[in-house]
């Protein structure tokens, strides 16, 4: 029998690898070289010490919003492979605040 975990801490260290494939994000970040986007190292440590970064973050990757990296915005989940939950959101943003 194998037991999954599935109530998520509020620290989700572990990589939500089936996420960030159904939502493309490799696919214009890295964890840690700039590329079409900040690195994932990058955003990490210009949020780290915000006490609000991953509600903001969350509902930015959730509904989108305008660029302040550089031009160009992230697109909307519609346009990444699918709807997003607030609850995967808030998964994926731990994650990446993590690296
Ligand atoms: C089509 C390219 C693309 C994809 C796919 C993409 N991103 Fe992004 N992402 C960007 C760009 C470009 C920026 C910089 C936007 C800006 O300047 O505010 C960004 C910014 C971010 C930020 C920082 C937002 C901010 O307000 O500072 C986070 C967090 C992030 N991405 C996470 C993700 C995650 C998680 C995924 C997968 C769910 C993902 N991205 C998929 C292009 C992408």
């Amino acid at each position: 029998m194998i037991l999954v975990a599935v109530a998520t801490p509020a620290i989700a260290q572990t990589e939500p690898t089936e996420l960030i494939n159904r939502q493309h994000c490799m696919f214009c970040h890295t964890v840690d070289a700039p590329f079409l986007a900040p690195s994932f190292h990058q955003i990490a440590e210009r949020y780290r010490k915000e006490p609000h970064a991953a509600d903001v973050l969350a509902r930015k990757l959730r509904l989108g919003g305008r660029a302040h990296w550089g031009d160009t915005p992230m697109p909307p989940p519609s346009e990444r492979g699918g709807p997003l939950s607030a609850r995967d959101a808030h998964t994926l943003v731990d994650w990446v605040l993590s690296q």
